[in-house]
């Protein structure tokens, strides 16, 4: 197995709520070392440019929309083979169907607000950790 890095976002949703923390030490707890963070409000632009391969998804406004309703979250994660690791961690994209203790089913409410974002493949990972991070900030 493969060290990695993979991206995460707390959404607005749970940074809402006050999960960022619980979120954040449930990471530490299975082993990911947290190798960037900050806390930001994303503009549209942003969440746009983050989401343009879903641009053509019927649910590419709603998304957008929550995205940019409160701060976000974000970080970049390192473990062997991290990028699996964290989408397991989260759980299915729909709350309702991810696995019991995952993070979606812990804190997310629905299918659009599922508390967290990962990156779906080592290839994303890195040009969504780019999309954030400059690579001095990558500790
Ligand atoms: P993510 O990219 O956020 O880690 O989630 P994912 O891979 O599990 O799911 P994806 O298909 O990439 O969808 C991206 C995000 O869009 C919202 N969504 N809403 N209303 C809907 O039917 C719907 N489907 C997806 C969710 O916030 C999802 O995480
Ligand atoms: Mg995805």
């Amino acid at each position: 197995m493969a060290l990695e890095r993979t991206f995460f976002i707390v959404k607005p949703d749970a940074v809402e709520k006050k999960k960022a923390g619980a979120i954040l030490a449930r990471i530490e707890q299975e082993g990911f070392n947290v190798v960037a963070l900050k806390r930001l409000h994303l503009s549209r632009k942003q969440a746009e440019g983050f989401y343009a391969v879903h641009r053509e998804r019927p649910f590419f406004g709603e998304l957008v929309e929550f995205m940019t309703r409160s701060p976000v979250v974000v970080g970049a994660i390192e473990k062997d083979n991290a990028v699996a690791e964290w989408r397991k961690l989260m759980g299915a994209t729909d709350p309702a169907k991810a696995d019991p203790n995952t993070i979606r089913k812990l804190f997310g409410a629905n299918v659009g607000e599922n508390a967290t974002h990962g990156s779906d493949s080592l290839e994303n990972a890195k040009i969504e950790i780019a999309y954030f991070f400059p690579a001095n900030e990558l500790v």
